[in-house]
């Protein structure tokens, strides 16, 4: 398989179908056995070529923005949801003509937009804060404390829910169903006598459903108890879930330079092209390596840009590496060209698919892509 994604031209990120398609059959099969709604979270995965095969599986896309909410209408349909920490005002009625639920973030927001978004006939929802931290990414949890998202129960007492027909929430990050669990006991605990009159309640993204060790019953219980105890339509918006493991990125070894260990120099940059490996920080997998010293030859791979930290991380390998050779990161589809920058001026990666039919490029970037968002 290495062999086939290595003859695209670099840098390329390469979405798998048959994987995708993999991912997307648990996620239906989570849906048939407990009539949830799953809709896909744009933000990690906005590959809108693959939108009409996943809209065959899921029930419709979640935005976090007016862009997002128009793509997903446009090219996948079904449903379209959307949350913002604050709608624009010269936004908002675009955002309403697309969005079938619309969640605010505060009484405040709920308040300014309440008439309008009622007249709409659309589903309104806020986003509560349950303050119950399952990890330990400060920066990925959203019940940290001093956090904007969500309200909290101490700013819900007192407020007038009429017209609000669903709540949100999303707390989670990577996560497995224990901490799902673990989420919905506060979220019972602290706004179970609100959700008897919701129609509707959405437990965000973060579940990482399609990962070999996901515990599929916990979730489905989870689901089950929440949707019977209170007489709910349950949605889940994940968005790693669904391209977790199915994309890659096809790089090549531009150059190989010593200072104290071998650093090879990549035409793929994690500053530009995998902004999460410094942001999360995180080590991507890469096909037919190893730990640094665990095989013969370990190398420090970094980009092509400026920036002293553009290092992805160390490598080993059973064989030197050759300016030319071909390298061939994993997990590449989920936030990775949703976030992605021309940073130096640094090429943005091709978008190729790989399928029945082999691996074929659907977006080629160039120079106008770069030139085009400046002036
Ligand atoms: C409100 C909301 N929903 C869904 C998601 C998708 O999360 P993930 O891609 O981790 O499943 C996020 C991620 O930040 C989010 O903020």
């Amino acid at each position: 398989m290495t062999e086939a994604l290595k003859q695209v031209q670099t840098p390329a990120y390469v979405v798998d179908q048959g994987l995708l398609t993999k991912n997307l059959e648990i996620l239906k099969s989570v849906q048939d056995r407990t009539g949830c709604h799953i809709l896909l979270a744009q933000k990690a995965f906005s590959m809108f070529y693959f939108y009409p095969l996943i809209g065959r599986y899921l029930k419709g896309t979640t935005a976090s923005s007016l862009y997002e909410a128009k793509l997903g209408k446009e090219e996948m349909g079904g449903e379209t949801h959307i949350f913002s920490p604050a709608y624009l005002e010269r936004e908002f009625d675009e955002v309403l003509s697309l969005c079938d639920h619309i969640v605010f973030n505060s009484f405040t927001q709920w308040k300014k937009y309440k008439e309008k978004a009622l007249q709409s006939g659309k589903s309104c929802g806020l986003r509560i804060n349950p303050e119950c931290s399952t990890q330990d990414h400060a920066i990925y949890d959203p019940c940290s404390p001093g956090s904007r998202l969500g309200i909290p129960v101490s700013a819900f007492e007192g407020e007038n829910l009429d017209g609000i027909e669903g709540l949100h929430f999303h707390t989670l990050c990577e996560q497995n169903a224990d901490a799902l669990q673990k989420t919905l006991e506060a979220v019972e605990q602290k706004f179970g006598r609100f959700l008897y009159r919701m129609k509707w309640l959405n437990f965000g993204g973060g579940h990482h459903i399609t990962r070999a060790d996901y515990d599929i019953g916990t979730l489905v219980s989870c689901i089950l108890h929440m949707k019977e105890k209170y007489d709910l339509e349950i949605y889940l918006e994940p968005g790693e879930a669904v391209a977790l493991n199915a994309g890659f990125l096809v790089t090549r070894v531009e150059d190989i330079v010593r200072n104290g260990m071998d650093i090879a120099i990549l035409d793929t940059s994690a500053a530009c092209h995998m902004p999460d490996v410094i942001e999360m920080p995180y080590r991507p997998p890469l096909l037919d390596s190893g730990m640094p010293g665990e095989k013969a030859y370990t190398y420090r791979l970094g980009g092509p840009t400026c920036l002293a930290g553009d290092i992805i991380g160390d490598y080993s390998f059973d064989q030197p590496l050759q300016i030319g050779d071909k390298l061939v990161f994993g997990d590449m589809a989920i936030y990775s060209m949703v976030k992605n920058n021309t940073f130096n001026g640094v090429r943005l990666p091709d978008i190729a698919v790989k399928d029945e039919m082999g691996v074929h490029v659907v977006k080629h970037f160039g120079y106008q892509d770069f030139k085009g968002r400046l002036s």
